[in-house]
């Protein structure tokens, strides 16, 4: 990479080159990484690739608005920060530094089960509501409590995971030590600590606590983040059905989005329970590998939708011209994942709010080329894709 690059990045790509320079190995890996053999993490973004736009002129593109509402919410563009887990691991007190700049740029943040900062950290830090992700845990009295803590923070939307019954099998996370508690994995860690001192003092050190603070005074040993993931890891129920969904949908009032259906058929008892929206997501590649993209399955899931419900899709978007063909492919918005984590990680907020910005050029520009002023005026006329979905 050229210094020049290096200087001024642009792009999703840009920064995460920053952030693979900024954070020790193993957080970049985590952040980077996917299941096994990483292909569906790869398919995410090739599959965007596959999609092209047509080119169209001569149609008065003076008044392009992208604008619209996600959830129900205002929004500046159809793009939204979704969940990412100790975020408080990749810049100081990293949620409450995304949660401004996502407000700042107009688009809703969602703040992960297993963020860092507390709930209410986070809401002090903003003058509005964001949205908050929960998996379903064994004890629903935690579950209740969880709900309740973010009700009272005002949390307008809840996003609720249900790709995550087990843990998926993330190698990187293995070969890098991250996930081995004996002495090698130890050495190894803070070896790669030790290669990134400017990350070991400004995160590791002033950026504490680093405690899973959504759950804070819910569990025995919220401060040994060791532990704590042990009890988590305990947590993940693999028993749930439609049934816990629906007793969700009871318990919470707010707007609820599942995240993680894949396949059309799961969209039917989604709609039956209840939801507002459904996110198409595979989680990033990083629960099952060799489940399809989820680009090629955004068609598929809108029809089964019928319009009852809104549908969202994350997995692979890096760019404005992404959130485009998201959008042409019938999504109602997309979710960020690592874009908005290596921009934080590798430029902080800084870089992030850059990267939004960019993003949202990125989208008044493809909507400008291709003939159009509105993000509902983008369907699939604007755009061809290169194999039969
Ligand atoms: C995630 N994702 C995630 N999802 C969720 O529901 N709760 C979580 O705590 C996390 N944590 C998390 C951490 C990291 C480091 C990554 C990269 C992802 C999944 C995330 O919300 C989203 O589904 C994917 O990241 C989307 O794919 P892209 O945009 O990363 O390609």
């Amino acid at each position: 990479m050229s210094l020049v690059k290096d200087r001024f990045p642009v792009t999703a790509m840009d920064y995460r080159r920053l952030a693979q320079r900024c954070l020790p190995h193993f957080l970049f890996d985590y952040i980077d990484g996917g299941a096994n053999e990483e292909w569906t993490l790869a398919a995410n973004v090739a599959d965007f690739q596959k999609i092209r736009i047509r080119q169209r002129v001569l149609r008065d593109v003076s008044h392009i608005d992208t604008s619209t509402t996600l959830a129900g919410e205002p929004a500046r563009m159809p793009l939204i920060l979704g969940p990412v887990g100790m975020v408080g691991l990749m810049a100081r007190r990293g949620e409450v530094q995304a949660v401004r700049v996502a407000h700042e740029a107009g688009v809703p943040f969602v703040l992960s089960t297993v963020g860092t900062c507390p709930v209410d950290e986070v809401r002090a830090a903003t003058a509005k509501p964001f949205w908050f992700q929960l998996y379903m845990l064994r004890d629903r009295g935690v579950v209740r409590a969880v709900l309740e803590r973010a009700r009272a923070a005002g949390c307008t939307t809840l996003v609720f995971t249900v790709d995550l019954p087990v843990a998926g099998l993330r190698h990187r996370d293995q070969r890098n030590g991250l996930l081995d508690d004996g002495l090698a994995g130890r050495l190894a860690k803070a070896l790669q600590i030790a290669l990134r001192p400017r990350w070991a003092f400004d995160v590791g050190v002033r950026g504490r606590p680093h405690h899973f603070g959504s759950l804070n005074g819910l569990v025995a040993t919220p401060t040994d983040l060791n532990a704590f993931k042990t009890w988590l890891d305990s947590q993940f129920d693999a028993s749930v059905t439609w049934k816990d969904i629906a007793w969700l949908r009871e318990i919470w009032k707010g707007k609820l989005l599942l995240k993680g259906i894949l396949e059309a058929e799961d969209a039917k008892p989604a709609v039956e329970v209840g939801v507002d929206g459904i996110i198409v997501s595979n989680h990033g590649g990083r629960q099952l590998d060799s489940v399809a993209s989820t680009i090629s399955k955004l068609p598929g899931m809108v029809q089964a939708a019928g319009g009852r419900v809104e549908v969202y899709l994350d997995g692979g978007v890096r760019s404005g011209i992404d959130v485009f063909k998201a959008v042409a492919m019938g999504a109602r918005g997309v979710l960020l994942g690592r874009a908005w984590a290596w921009a934080l990680a590798g430029a902080g907020a800084s870089g992030l709010g850059d990267l939004l910005t960019t993003m949202r050029h990125e989208l008044e520009v493809a909507m400008a080329l291709a003939g159009v002023n509105t993000l509902a005026e983008i369907t699939r006329d604007q755009v061809d894709v290169t194999e039969p979905r």
